[in-house]
């Protein structure tokens, strides 16, 4: 599936819907993303720009979007009190460059695009998080670490299994108390 492509989008969740076969959808993570690691300032143009955020954050709000009636049904399902990925949530993958209280720490990296289109995906996740309360939806943001993956190349710190292990370990101990913020992926806070 292509999250730039709305129509592929409501498709997915058709199929998932298919899958379900009556039942609610529990967990949605958007992890898809894209990056220009030249992106400065000098360099970074409109068209970047824009696709940049359609795939990270335009696509995240209509991944909810599409996704929602089955979120819904799953949080009216359980019998669970308060918020948890057990219930129903949406899980943003976004990073800690998207930050803009810690941008200073790390602009030797400008990548302009990535910073301001994440930075839109963590508003989104207050936005989700804010609207989607009252329908027992969990929505939290996840900076996985700096990851050896084809983006975050193998310079990176963390090996996708260490990263992905602590993203998992994270999730079953978020409640109503994380919606709404930015969390790495050892569960610390990290400010908007
Ligand atoms: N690696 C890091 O250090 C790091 C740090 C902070 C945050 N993150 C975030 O972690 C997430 C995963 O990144 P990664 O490191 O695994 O990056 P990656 O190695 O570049 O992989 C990105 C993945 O996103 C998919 N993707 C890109 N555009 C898409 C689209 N329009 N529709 C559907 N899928 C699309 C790619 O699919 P194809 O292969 O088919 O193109 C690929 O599977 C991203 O949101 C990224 O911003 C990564």
């Amino acid at each position: 599936m292509d999250v730039e492509n709305p129509s592929a989008i409501t498709d997915a969740a058709k199929v998932v819907e298919g899958k379900l076969d009556g039942m609610g959808l529990n967990l949605l993570i958007n992890n898809a993303g894209i990056y220009t690691p030249t992106a400065s300032l000098e360099t970074v143009d409109a068209e970047d720009m824009v696709r940049t955020y359609k795939t990270n954050a335009v696509g995240p709000m209509l991944m909810a979007q599409a996704f929602l009636p089955l979120l819904k049904k799953a949080a009216q399902d359980s019998k669970e009190k308060g918020l948890s990925c057990s219930k129903a949530a949406i899980i943003n993958i976004s990073t800690i460059l998207g930050s803009i209280k810690k941008t200073p720490d790390s602009f030797f990296r400008p990548v302009i695009s990535y910073r301001c289109s994440k930075a839109a995906l963590n508003m989104l996740t207050m936005c989700q998080a804010l609207t989607y309360k009252e329908s027992g939806i969990l929505c939290v943001a996840l900076h996985p670490g700096w990851v050896k993956t084809d983006m975050g190349s193998q310079e990176a710190d963390l090996t996708v299994d260490t990263s992905v292990r602590g993203l998992l370990s994270v999730l079953p101990i978020l409640s109503e108390k994380h919606s709404g913020t930015l969390l790495n992926w050892e569960g610390k806070a990290i400010p908007w």
